[in-house]
Protein backbone atom coordinates (compact mmCIF):
# COMPACT_ATOMS: atom_id res chain seq x y z
CA UNK A 1 0.00 0.00 0.00
CA UNK A 2 1.09 3.29 -0.82
CA UNK A 3 1.79 5.82 2.08
CA UNK A 4 2.49 9.58 0.49
CA UNK A 5 3.87 7.67 -2.62
CA UNK A 6 6.09 5.52 -0.77
CA UNK A 7 5.06 1.30 -1.53
CA UNK A 8 5.07 -0.06 2.01
CA UNK A 9 3.78 -3.49 3.56
CA UNK A 10 3.15 -3.97 7.27
CA UNK A 11 6.58 -6.27 7.77
CA UNK A 12 9.55 -6.29 5.61
CA UNK A 13 13.68 -7.11 6.09
CA UNK A 14 15.61 -4.04 6.00
CA UNK A 15 17.36 -3.48 2.94
CA UNK A 16 20.21 -2.16 4.17
CA UNK A 17 21.49 -4.50 6.44
CA UNK A 18 19.61 -7.67 5.35
CA UNK A 19 18.35 -9.27 8.34
CA UNK A 20 17.01 -7.00 11.05
CA UNK A 21 12.83 -6.85 10.93
CA UNK A 22 10.93 -3.52 10.39
CA UNK A 23 6.97 -2.84 11.02
CA UNK A 24 5.09 -0.20 11.29
CA UNK A 25 4.09 0.72 14.88
CA UNK A 26 0.59 0.11 14.97
CA UNK A 27 0.23 1.72 18.18
CA UNK A 28 1.09 5.36 17.14
CA UNK A 29 -1.53 5.66 14.11
CA UNK A 30 -3.25 7.50 12.86
CA UNK A 31 -0.92 10.30 14.37
CA UNK A 32 2.40 9.17 12.92
CA UNK A 33 3.95 7.13 10.68
CA UNK A 34 6.94 5.42 12.69
CA UNK A 35 8.65 2.49 11.70
CA UNK A 36 10.25 0.09 13.71
CA UNK A 37 13.50 -1.77 13.68
CA UNK A 38 13.18 -5.43 15.35
CA UNK A 39 16.66 -7.26 16.02
CA UNK A 40 15.69 -9.58 18.68
CA UNK A 41 13.23 -12.37 19.26
CA UNK A 42 12.09 -10.87 22.42
CA UNK A 43 11.55 -7.23 20.95
CA UNK A 44 9.20 -9.04 18.50
CA UNK A 45 7.17 -10.56 21.42
CA UNK A 46 6.81 -7.45 23.39
CA UNK A 47 5.70 -5.73 19.79
CA UNK A 48 2.63 -8.87 18.96
CA UNK A 49 1.80 -8.43 22.96
CA UNK A 50 1.63 -4.44 23.09
CA UNK A 51 -0.17 -4.65 19.86
CA UNK A 52 3.01 -2.83 18.04
CA UNK A 53 1.80 -5.20 15.43
CA UNK A 54 -1.79 -6.73 15.47
CA UNK A 55 -4.07 -8.74 13.03
CA UNK A 56 -4.64 -12.25 12.72
CA UNK A 57 -2.36 -12.82 9.32
CA UNK A 58 0.38 -10.08 10.35
CA UNK A 59 0.88 -11.59 13.99
CA UNK A 60 1.81 -15.20 12.22
CA UNK A 61 3.92 -13.11 9.64
CA UNK A 62 5.63 -11.17 12.01
CA UNK A 63 6.42 -14.23 14.63
CA UNK A 64 7.68 -16.10 11.87
CA UNK A 65 10.69 -13.43 11.36
CA UNK A 66 10.73 -13.41 15.06
CA UNK A 67 12.26 -16.95 14.93
CA UNK A 68 14.65 -16.21 12.52
CA UNK A 69 15.58 -13.22 14.07
CA UNK A 70 16.61 -15.85 17.09
CA UNK A 71 18.44 -18.13 15.34
CA UNK A 72 21.12 -16.04 14.20
CA UNK A 73 22.13 -16.20 17.79
CA UNK A 74 21.66 -19.64 18.27
CA UNK A 75 20.34 -22.04 15.35
CA UNK A 76 19.97 -25.13 18.44
CA UNK A 77 16.92 -27.68 18.27
CA UNK A 78 16.69 -26.66 21.78
CA UNK A 79 16.60 -22.75 21.10
CA UNK A 80 14.12 -23.63 17.71
CA UNK A 81 11.33 -24.95 19.79
CA UNK A 82 11.85 -22.97 23.19
CA UNK A 83 11.35 -19.28 20.56
CA UNK A 84 8.89 -21.17 19.25
CA UNK A 85 6.97 -21.35 22.45
CA UNK A 86 8.08 -18.26 23.45
CA UNK A 87 6.24 -16.63 20.57
CA UNK A 88 3.48 -19.06 20.23
CA UNK A 89 2.11 -17.80 23.87
CA UNK A 90 1.90 -13.97 22.90
CA UNK A 91 -1.30 -14.26 21.91
CA UNK A 92 -4.00 -16.50 22.51
CA UNK A 93 -7.07 -16.26 19.94
CA UNK A 94 -5.65 -15.44 16.25
CA UNK A 95 -4.97 -19.20 15.33
CA UNK A 96 -2.47 -17.71 12.46
CA UNK A 97 0.32 -17.34 15.30
CA UNK A 98 0.17 -21.11 15.89
CA UNK A 99 -0.22 -21.84 11.89
CA UNK A 100 2.97 -19.80 11.14
CA UNK A 101 4.88 -21.17 13.69
CA UNK A 102 4.07 -25.01 12.96
CA UNK A 103 4.80 -24.14 9.21
CA UNK A 104 8.38 -22.58 10.95
CA UNK A 105 8.90 -25.81 12.94
CA UNK A 106 8.11 -27.73 9.91
CA UNK A 107 10.36 -26.38 7.53
CA UNK A 108 13.53 -25.87 9.81
CA UNK A 109 13.81 -29.43 12.13
CA UNK A 110 14.94 -31.19 9.59
CA UNK A 111 17.40 -28.26 8.06
CA UNK A 112 21.21 -28.69 9.88
CA UNK A 113 21.67 -26.03 12.15
CA UNK A 114 24.39 -24.05 10.18
CA UNK A 115 21.98 -23.50 7.76
CA UNK A 116 19.00 -22.95 9.77
CA UNK A 117 18.98 -18.94 9.79
CA UNK A 118 19.33 -18.55 5.99
CA UNK A 119 16.40 -21.22 5.72
CA UNK A 120 14.18 -19.57 8.48
CA UNK A 121 14.48 -16.31 7.15
CA UNK A 122 13.71 -18.13 3.40
CA UNK A 123 10.70 -19.61 5.19
CA UNK A 124 9.47 -16.13 6.48
CA UNK A 125 9.40 -14.61 3.47
CA UNK A 126 7.44 -17.56 1.97
CA UNK A 127 4.80 -16.73 4.43
CA UNK A 128 4.51 -13.14 3.69
CA UNK A 129 4.31 -13.63 0.11
CA UNK A 130 1.76 -15.97 0.27
CA UNK A 131 -0.41 -13.53 2.84
CA UNK A 132 -0.15 -11.03 -0.10
CA UNK A 133 -1.33 -13.22 -3.00
CA UNK A 134 -3.42 -14.55 -0.53
CA UNK A 135 -5.29 -11.04 0.13
CA UNK A 136 -5.44 -10.27 -2.72
CA UNK A 137 -7.40 -13.18 -3.91
CA UNK A 138 -9.79 -12.74 -1.30
CA UNK A 139 -10.77 -9.43 -2.29
CA UNK A 140 -11.05 -11.05 -5.62
CA UNK A 141 -13.76 -13.71 -4.45
CA UNK A 142 -15.41 -11.06 -2.16
CA UNK A 143 -16.08 -8.61 -5.79
CA UNK A 144 -18.68 -10.15 -6.91
CA UNK A 145 -20.90 -9.80 -3.70
CA UNK A 146 -20.66 -5.98 -3.81
CA UNK A 147 -21.03 -5.76 -7.63
CA UNK A 148 -24.62 -7.77 -7.39
CA UNK A 149 -25.44 -4.59 -4.09
CA UNK A 150 -24.59 -1.99 -6.51
CA UNK A 151 -26.34 -3.39 -9.78
CA UNK A 152 -30.04 -3.57 -7.68
CA UNK A 153 -29.38 0.41 -6.61
CA UNK A 154 -27.55 2.21 -9.80
CA UNK A 155 -26.48 5.65 -9.14
CA UNK A 156 -26.20 4.83 -4.85
CA UNK A 157 -23.43 3.86 -2.99
CA UNK A 158 -22.93 0.54 -1.73
CA UNK A 159 -23.08 0.85 2.21
CA UNK A 160 -21.01 -1.74 4.08
CA UNK A 161 -20.35 -2.34 7.53
CA UNK A 162 -17.38 -3.16 9.08
CA UNK A 163 -15.63 -4.25 12.35
CA UNK A 164 -12.33 -3.46 13.66
CA UNK A 165 -9.53 -3.56 11.28
CA UNK A 166 -8.87 -6.10 8.37
CA UNK A 167 -6.95 -3.97 5.89
CA UNK A 168 -2.97 -4.10 4.64
CA UNK A 169 -1.84 -3.43 8.13
CA UNK A 170 -3.65 -6.18 9.91
CA UNK A 171 -2.10 -8.61 7.26
CA UNK A 172 1.16 -8.19 5.44
CA UNK A 173 -0.71 -6.72 2.17
CA UNK A 174 -4.13 -5.94 0.79
CA UNK A 175 -6.18 -6.83 4.17
CA UNK A 176 -9.14 -9.24 4.04
CA UNK A 177 -12.82 -7.79 4.55
CA UNK A 178 -10.80 -4.44 3.18
CA UNK A 179 -9.50 -6.08 0.57
CA UNK A 180 -12.77 -6.96 -0.74
CA UNK A 181 -13.66 -3.06 -0.09
CA UNK A 182 -10.29 -2.00 -2.35
CA UNK A 183 -11.08 -3.78 -5.03
CA UNK A 184 -14.81 -2.92 -5.16
CA UNK A 185 -13.18 0.71 -4.94
CA UNK A 186 -10.54 -0.03 -7.42
CA UNK A 187 -12.93 -1.23 -9.82
CA UNK A 188 -15.13 2.47 -9.93
CA UNK A 189 -18.39 0.58 -7.74
CA UNK A 190 -19.28 3.47 -5.14
CA UNK A 191 -18.46 2.43 -1.66
CA UNK A 192 -19.91 3.64 1.51
CA UNK A 193 -18.31 2.21 4.47
CA UNK A 194 -19.85 2.20 8.19
CA UNK A 195 -16.32 2.22 10.71
CA UNK A 196 -17.09 0.85 13.73
CA UNK A 197 -14.90 2.59 16.16
CA UNK A 198 -14.06 -0.73 17.95
CA UNK A 199 -13.69 0.22 21.30
CA UNK A 200 -11.82 -0.18 23.90
CA UNK A 201 -8.57 0.14 21.50
CA UNK A 202 -10.07 2.21 18.71
CA UNK A 203 -8.49 -0.20 16.02
CA UNK A 204 -11.93 1.28 13.87
CA UNK A 205 -11.76 4.98 14.10
CA UNK A 206 -8.07 4.72 14.32
CA UNK A 207 -6.75 2.23 11.74
CA UNK A 208 -9.58 1.63 9.76
CA UNK A 209 -10.68 5.13 8.82
CA UNK A 210 -6.75 5.71 8.70
CA UNK A 211 -6.37 3.38 5.94
CA UNK A 212 -9.66 3.78 3.88
CA UNK A 213 -8.90 7.95 3.86
CA UNK A 214 -5.46 6.95 2.62
CA UNK A 215 -7.26 5.01 -0.30
CA UNK A 216 -10.08 7.43 -0.64
CA UNK A 217 -12.87 5.48 0.03
CA UNK A 218 -15.63 7.47 1.82
CA UNK A 219 -16.36 5.96 4.78
CA UNK A 220 -17.88 7.35 8.02
CA UNK A 221 -17.20 6.47 11.55
CA UNK A 222 -20.06 5.15 14.08
CA UNK A 223 -19.89 4.56 17.84
CA UNK A 224 -20.35 0.44 18.14
CA UNK A 225 -23.58 0.70 19.45
CA UNK A 226 -24.99 2.44 16.20
CA UNK A 227 -24.87 -0.58 13.39
CA UNK A 228 -28.50 -2.27 14.76
CA UNK A 229 -29.81 0.75 14.24
CA UNK A 230 -28.50 1.72 10.73
CA UNK A 231 -29.70 -1.56 9.38
CA UNK A 232 -32.94 -1.33 11.40
CA UNK A 233 -33.28 2.16 8.85
CA UNK A 234 -32.15 0.27 5.51
CA UNK A 235 -28.68 2.25 5.63
CA UNK A 236 -26.68 -1.00 5.99
CA UNK A 237 -26.40 -3.20 2.95
CA UNK A 238 -24.00 -5.87 3.74
CA UNK A 239 -21.81 -6.55 6.94
CA UNK A 240 -17.97 -7.42 6.17
CA UNK A 241 -15.56 -8.54 8.81
CA UNK A 242 -12.29 -10.33 9.46
CA UNK A 243 -11.54 -13.20 11.88
CA UNK A 244 -9.35 -14.44 13.99
CA UNK A 245 -10.02 -18.18 13.80
CA UNK A 246 -12.24 -20.21 12.23
CA UNK A 247 -13.71 -23.72 13.14
CA UNK A 248 -14.43 -26.41 11.32
CA UNK A 249 -18.24 -26.14 11.55
CA UNK A 250 -17.80 -22.27 10.66
CA UNK A 251 -18.00 -20.86 14.05
CA UNK A 252 -16.30 -17.49 13.64
CA UNK A 253 -14.34 -15.29 16.27
CA UNK A 254 -13.29 -11.92 15.56
CA UNK A 255 -12.79 -9.22 17.99
CA UNK A 256 -15.11 -8.28 20.63
CA UNK A 257 -18.61 -6.77 19.19
CA UNK A 258 -18.66 -8.57 15.66
CA UNK A 259 -21.22 -11.56 17.21
CA UNK A 260 -23.52 -8.45 18.06
CA UNK A 261 -23.46 -6.97 14.57
CA UNK A 262 -24.09 -10.41 13.55
CA UNK A 263 -27.54 -10.50 15.44
CA UNK A 264 -28.65 -6.89 13.96
CA UNK A 265 -27.71 -8.28 10.61
CA UNK A 266 -29.41 -11.42 10.90
CA UNK A 267 -32.66 -9.49 12.31
CA UNK A 268 -32.71 -7.24 9.72
CA UNK A 269 -31.95 -9.22 7.07
CA UNK A 270 -28.88 -7.82 6.09
CA UNK A 271 -25.46 -10.42 4.69
CA UNK A 272 -22.74 -10.75 7.50
CA UNK A 273 -20.07 -12.05 5.34
CA UNK A 274 -16.47 -12.93 6.79
CA UNK A 275 -13.23 -12.41 5.00
CA UNK A 276 -10.30 -15.15 5.59
CA UNK A 277 -7.04 -16.63 4.64
CA UNK A 278 -6.63 -19.88 5.06
CA UNK A 279 -3.84 -19.69 7.72
CA UNK A 280 -7.05 -18.83 9.96
CA UNK A 281 -8.82 -21.61 9.93
CA UNK A 282 -8.58 -24.28 12.93
CA UNK A 283 -10.36 -27.56 11.10
CA UNK A 284 -9.39 -29.46 15.10
CA UNK A 285 -12.17 -27.46 16.64
CA UNK A 286 -15.29 -27.68 15.51
CA UNK A 287 -17.28 -25.83 18.39
CA UNK A 288 -15.96 -22.23 18.75
CA UNK A 289 -17.81 -21.03 21.92
CA UNK A 290 -16.27 -24.01 23.87
CA UNK A 291 -13.10 -24.19 21.76
CA UNK A 292 -12.21 -20.68 21.28
CA UNK A 293 -9.64 -19.40 23.59
CA UNK A 294 -10.76 -15.44 24.20
CA UNK A 295 -8.24 -12.98 25.21
CA UNK A 296 -8.80 -11.09 28.35
CA UNK A 297 -6.72 -8.10 27.78
CA UNK A 298 -5.70 -5.38 30.65
CA UNK A 299 -8.68 -3.43 31.96
CA UNK A 300 -6.99 -0.44 31.60
CA UNK A 301 -8.04 -0.63 28.03
CA UNK A 302 -11.81 -0.27 28.98
CA UNK A 303 -11.13 2.28 31.84
CA UNK A 304 -9.00 4.86 29.58
CA UNK A 305 -9.16 6.46 26.44
CA UNK A 306 -6.12 7.72 24.20
CA UNK A 307 -6.51 10.46 21.96
CA UNK A 308 -4.11 13.82 20.29
CA UNK A 309 -4.30 16.94 21.67
CA UNK A 310 -4.56 19.84 19.47
CA UNK A 311 -1.29 20.57 20.66
CA UNK A 312 -0.21 17.10 19.07
CA UNK A 313 0.42 15.52 22.03
CA UNK A 314 -0.92 11.88 22.57
CA UNK A 315 -2.66 11.13 25.97
CA UNK A 316 -4.00 8.51 27.50
CA UNK A 317 -6.87 9.42 29.98
CA UNK A 318 -9.31 7.74 32.14
CA UNK A 319 -12.97 8.09 31.58
CA UNK A 320 -14.48 5.40 33.57
CA UNK A 321 -15.39 6.38 37.15
CA UNK A 322 -12.61 6.44 39.63
CA UNK A 323 -12.48 3.06 41.26
CA UNK A 324 -14.64 1.41 39.10
CA UNK A 325 -13.57 -2.25 37.58
CA UNK A 326 -13.33 -3.01 34.29
CA UNK A 327 -13.46 -6.20 32.19
CA UNK A 328 -11.69 -6.74 28.91
CA UNK A 329 -12.88 -10.38 26.73
CA UNK A 330 -11.02 -9.04 23.45
CA UNK A 331 -12.84 -11.07 20.90
CA UNK A 332 -16.18 -13.01 20.80
CA UNK A 333 -17.53 -15.89 19.10
CA UNK A 334 -20.20 -15.70 15.82
CA UNK A 335 -21.70 -19.07 15.73
CA UNK A 336 -22.12 -20.32 12.07
CA UNK A 337 -25.51 -20.13 11.91
CA UNK A 338 -25.77 -16.02 11.83
CA UNK A 339 -22.83 -15.97 9.52
CA UNK A 340 -23.84 -15.51 5.66
CA UNK A 341 -21.06 -17.25 4.00
CA UNK A 342 -17.03 -16.94 4.21
CA UNK A 343 -14.67 -15.83 1.51
CA UNK A 344 -11.28 -16.97 1.34
CA UNK A 345 -8.54 -17.11 -1.32
CA UNK A 346 -10.44 -20.17 -2.93
CA UNK A 347 -13.93 -18.76 -3.16
CA UNK A 348 -16.60 -18.32 -1.32
CA UNK A 349 -18.36 -20.85 0.74
CA UNK A 350 -21.08 -21.59 3.66
CA UNK A 351 -19.97 -21.42 7.16
CA UNK A 352 -20.24 -25.16 7.17
CA UNK A 353 -17.93 -28.01 7.69
CA UNK A 354 -19.21 -29.06 4.32
CA UNK A 355 -19.05 -25.77 2.47
CA UNK A 356 -15.07 -25.46 3.62
CA UNK A 357 -14.35 -28.90 2.99
CA UNK A 358 -15.69 -27.70 -0.78
CA UNK A 359 -12.86 -25.54 -0.96
CA UNK A 360 -10.77 -27.21 1.12
CA UNK A 361 -10.62 -31.14 0.72
CA UNK A 362 -7.21 -31.54 1.96
CA UNK A 363 -8.69 -30.68 5.37
CA UNK A 364 -10.79 -33.82 5.64
CA UNK A 365 -8.55 -35.63 7.35
CA UNK A 366 -7.89 -33.28 10.22
CA UNK A 367 -9.69 -33.55 13.19
O1 LIG B 1 -6.82 -7.46 18.51
P1 LIG B 1 -6.55 -7.29 17.04
O2 LIG B 1 -6.53 -5.87 16.61
O3 LIG B 1 -5.32 -8.06 16.61
O4 LIG B 1 -7.79 -7.99 16.34
C1 LIG B 1 -7.85 -8.05 14.95
C2 LIG B 1 -9.14 -8.51 14.44
O5 LIG B 1 -10.01 -8.90 15.20
C3 LIG B 1 -9.32 -8.60 12.96
O6 LIG B 1 -10.67 -8.43 12.63
C4 LIG B 1 -8.85 -9.99 12.53
O7 LIG B 1 -7.50 -10.18 12.82
C5 LIG B 1 -9.14 -10.38 11.15
S1 LIG B 1 -8.60 -9.32 9.85
C6 LIG B 1 -7.06 -9.60 9.44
Amino acid sequence: MNIDGVAYRSVWVDQDDGWSVRILDQTRLPWTVEILRLTHEDEVAHAIRSMQVRGAPLIGAVAAYGLALALRRDASDAALERVAAMLGDTRPTAVNLRWALDRMLKALRPVAAAARAEAAYEAAGAIAEDDVETCRSIGQHGLPLIQAIAARKPGKPVNILTHCNTGWIATVDYGTALSVIYQAHDAGIPVHVWVDETRPRNQGSALTAWELGRHGVPHTVIADNAGGHLMQHGEVDIVLVGTDRVTRQGDVANKIGTYLKALAAWDNDVPFWVALPHSTLDMRVRDGLREIPIEERAADEVLNTTGRLPSGEVVTVRTAAPGSAGANPAFDVTPARLVSGLITERGRCDASEAGLLGLYPEFAALA
